[in-house]
């Protein structure tokens, strides 16, 4: 799976984020060990804090189907959907990545489009993260 394809299908699925409050679109496409793709949206909510991310979105669907293990996550995003700069993810999404994946090796992609991107690996975005390790 090559970088394009995986931000093809982030991008694709950016109209579905439901977003009648920010109105800034989010989507996130990860990219799991055996090559599966899960997709997902920002959900926003009346009351706010119940809003989930895209990037938890998509976690929360591959987890759900058994996956564990994860390669990479595309995520795009911009103010009524356009990508007009990086979208990077927030701080509770990070965390959620640290549970499942390899931080010297999981790649964090974001996109503006398939030929503008920058990549960066989980551990450049959460150093010394707290991890399951942790818990001995
Ligand atoms: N948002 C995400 O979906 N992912 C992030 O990592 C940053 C923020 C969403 C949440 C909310 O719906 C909107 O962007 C504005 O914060």
């Amino acid at each position: 799976m090559d970088r394009q394809t995986l931000i093809q299908a982030a991008i694709k699925v950016l109209p579905d984020s439901y977003v009648p409050y920010s109105h800034f679109h989010v989507a996130a496409a990860l990219l799991c060990k055996d090559k599966s793709v899960y997709t997902g949206i920002n959900i926003e909510n009346a009351a706010y804090s119940p809003t989930i991310c895209a990037e938890r979105s998509a976690f929360v669907r591959a987890v759900n189907d058994g996956h564990r293990e994860f390669e990479a996550i595309v995520i795009c995003g911009g103010k009524e959907g356009v990508l007009s700069d990086y979208c990077p993810p927030c701080g509770v999404c990070r965390q959620v990545m640290r549970e499942f994946c390899n931080p010297e090796t999981f790649r964090v992609i974001l996109a503006k489009s398939v030929e503008e991107y920058q990549e960066f690996t989980l551990k450049e975005l959460l150093p010394l993260g707290f991890g399951p390790e942790n818990l001995g």
